[in-house]
């Protein structure tokens, strides 16, 4: 008889981060699971922006449980599976929320931010990771052990100019395993600076960008109504630029995940 090998289905993972605050984490974050839930693939996204978590909020969604009850029950031997802690939003997107109390959030232990990326990893297709922006000892262990970094930045000057300097760290360290977003829907009133100069100034390439034509000035109405952009059925055709940059974001972390 055949030896029967039984592999383990292994997702990928990928984590937003930034070198400043609102750079647009959240809402692309989501903005790429919507991408993503669309071919069909089960993401979950995890908010690890523990002390201002935001995605629950994003979402309008409730819940019961949270990354803390997943640490509580990891530190008591309670653990069994990680949909027990997730909150559902649509067929293919779960979220693992972060706390409502942020005074809870400092009970989370780093030695567990490995664990939770490993066990999503084994449940998920694509794992999705929301940071706050701070490198405090939770972050950097979510940058050493998740698989890809996206590094978000908008078209100002100073945000371009701090990210470069966490890029020069990371290569310093040997943390290449990142890509960077040029986001010029945050300020698209902004254009001083052309695509060759932010590059100048960043001392990389820019692998995707989103256009000034994504700003929305009804962006809240998403969230009162707990939508994701993309989902929108109108994204594809009146954003079609924004549309593709997501759907080949989306595209290259599943090519790149099955090569791991
Ligand atoms: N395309 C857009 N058009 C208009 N407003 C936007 C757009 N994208 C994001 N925003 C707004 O910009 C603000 C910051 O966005 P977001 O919360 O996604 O950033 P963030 O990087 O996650 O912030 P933080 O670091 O505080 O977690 C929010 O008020 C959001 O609604
Ligand atoms: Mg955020």
């Amino acid at each position: 008889m055949k030896d029967v090998i039984i592999m383990n289905k292994k997702g990928t993972s990928l984590c937003f981060f930034s070198a400043k605050g609102g750079t647009g984490k959240t809402t692309n974050l989501l903005n790429l699971a919507g991408i993503i839930s669309q071919l069909e693939k089960r993401v979950l996204v995890i908010d690890f922006d523990l002390y201002t978590g935001s995605v629950a909020k994003y979402l309008n969604k409730t819940f019961d449980r949270s990354i803390i009850d997943l640490n509580d029950d990891l530190e008591n031997n309670r653990y069994n599976k990680i949909t027990d802690y997730v909150t559902k939003y649509n067929e293919n997107i779960d979220i693992l929320c972060a706390p409502i109390d942020p005074r809870q959030a400092n009970r989370f232990n780093v030695r567990y931010v490995k664990d939770v990326i490993n066990m999503s990893c084994l449940e998920y297709d694509v794992v999705l990771i929301d940071t706050n922006n701070s490198l405090d000892a939770i972050n950097l262990s979510i940058l050493e052990n998740v698989e890809k970094i996206l590094f978000i930045t908008t078209n100002d000057i100073i945000d371009l100019s701090n990210i470069k300097s966490l890029i020069t760290i990371f290569n310093k360290i040997g943390l290449v395993n990142y890509k960077v977003l040029l986001n010029n829907s945050r300020d698209p009133f902004k254009s001083l600076l052309d695509i060759f100069e932010i590059k100048k100034i960043l001392g990389c390439n820019v692998d995707y960008e989103l256009s000034s034509e994504m700003f929305l000035k009804n962006v809240d109405k998403y969230v009162m109504e707990g939508k994701i952009i993309s989902l929108d059925k109108s994204f594809s055709s009146v954003m079609a630029k924004d549309y593709l940059t997501f759907v080949s974001l989306a595209t290259d972390i599943l090519e790149e995940g099955k090569d791991e």
